[in-house]
């Protein structure tokens, strides 16, 4: 072997460090712990990760189906524009928003990869641009490794039980609003359940254009509501705010990857340009079952009324035994103060019963302490969880 030969073979090629380093995604940790400490021959029941998994209604399967053409092409980067005034319209009988199809909204493969793209769209390279990225904290475990990748600050928010685990932005010092180009806002919220009103939204706004930075209000749970009815953010104006919405918990489908942006129109523009550089857009008969659902709410209010009645069945429960439910206003999130205190350990004795969910702590460091149930599996696995823990008795208090 050469001189030469031999270091070729010592240099390992390179790789983002952010993919060799760092955390593991939270649910890769859970999922590792689930297979050390589930007893064996019981089936796992997840409360984990937010995937509904309530059937998607049979109309929209069938308008899916339908639509499944005899040659495929690709698809157009602003959607169809059936696809458009369905979610305007839905939009407009949601909250009394009206918004210009062809200029203030934009089809995502799901909200997941439009939070991913966000900061990518907003981020200046050099020293003078605006490169940090605000993030209130326990949050949805996207909004900070997309920010990274971009090359972003991050500054985290942390939010606080004693606010309620809202956002409160006058936390948030000054100097660091004037070196934001993005704030990320949750609301309802993602793992708390809790939810800002109107006022409060009408402050960020006008924090955003007094300082010129971008708000991303993610709206994933607007349509998951138990008393208060969730605001949008773009009731406060569409001037410096981007909202998303998706149908994974709307209409129970998380496996069609179907969602949207909409807003300022400039930056709606932005992203219609840097789209093509990832991909185009959902596959058209995906659009087809996007467009059934977004024009048709009944379908809603029936996902809204299983999780209701989840939601009262663990309420009760956690009642009965003195555990301490905070926030929870919104959402298929209840945000349990663990008992004992330490939300890990919390967890692993519940995965000792085969039932898994996730520590706050994996969502951010004030997430420690609670844990986080998404009540995503039937109400016949949620009445059998129940029965677990019932049986358990004291055993998984410590
Ligand atoms: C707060 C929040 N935003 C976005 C998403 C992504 O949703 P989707 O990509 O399915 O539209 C989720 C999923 O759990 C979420 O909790």
């Amino acid at each position: 072997m050469s001189p030469d030969d031999r270091s070729a073979a010592a240099a390992a090629p390179p790789l983002n460090p952010l993919l060799t380093g760092g955390a593991e995604y939270p649910f890769v940790t859970l999922e590792r712990r689930r297979r050390e400490l589930a007893p064996a021959g019981v089936q796992p029941i997840d409360f984990s990760m937010g995937d509904p998994r309530e059937e998607t209604p049979g109309f929209i399967r069938e308008a899916l189906r339908d639509a499944i053409p005899v040659v495929s092409s690709y698809p157009a980067v602003a959607g169809q524009p059936a696809l458009r005034t369905a979610f305007t319209g839905w939009f407009a009988r949601r909250f009394g928003v009206g918004l210009d199809p062809d200029t203030q909204v934009l089809p995502a493969n799901g909200t997941k990869e439009a939070v991913f793209l966000m900061a990518f769209a907003v981020v200046g390279r050099d020293e003078a641009a605006r490169r940090t990225v605000v993030i209130p904290s326990p949050a949805y475990p996207v909004y900070e490794p997309a920010a990274r990748f971009a090359g972003a600050d991050v500054h985290l928010a942390p939010l606080r039980s004693g606010d309620g685990w809202r956002f409160v932005p006058e936390r948030v010092p000054e100097e660091v609003w004037r070196r934001t180009a993005l704030l990320w806002l949750n609301t309802p919220h993602n793992p708390t359940g809790s939810m800002l009103d109107r006022p409060a939204l009408e402050r960020v706004a006008a924090l955003a254009r007094r300082h010129g930075f971008w708000v991303v209000a993610d709206e994933a749970y607007a349509e998951l509501h138990f008393g208060a009815v969730p605001h949008s953010m773009l009731e406060c104006g569409l001037e410096n705010v981007v909202a998303l919405h998706t149908l994974s918990k709307r209409s129970a489908m998380s496996g069609y990857r179907s969602g949207f942006i909409a807003g300022d129109p400039r930056l709606i523009a932005a992203l219609r340009r840097f789209r093509p550089n990832v991909g185009v857009a959902t596959p058209d008969f995906v659009q087809a079952a996007a467009i059934a659902a977004w024009n048709d709410d009944a379908h809603a209010a029936g996902q809204r009324a299983k999780y209701a009645a989840k939601r009262t069945l663990f309420l009760e429960f956690f009642a009965r035994r003195g555990w301490r439910v905070e926030a929870s206003e919104a959402t298929f999130y209840l945000w349990l103060a663990a008992p004992g205190g330490d939300d890990v350990a919390f967890v692993e004795r519940l995965l000792r019963i085969g039932l898994v969910v996730l520590p706050g702590s994996y969502l951010g460091e004030t997430g420690a302490g609670f844990v986080r149930f998404a009540l995503v599996p039937t109400l016949a696995g949620c009445h059998e969880a129940i029965a677990r823990l019932e049986a358990a008795g004291a055993g998984v208090e410590p």
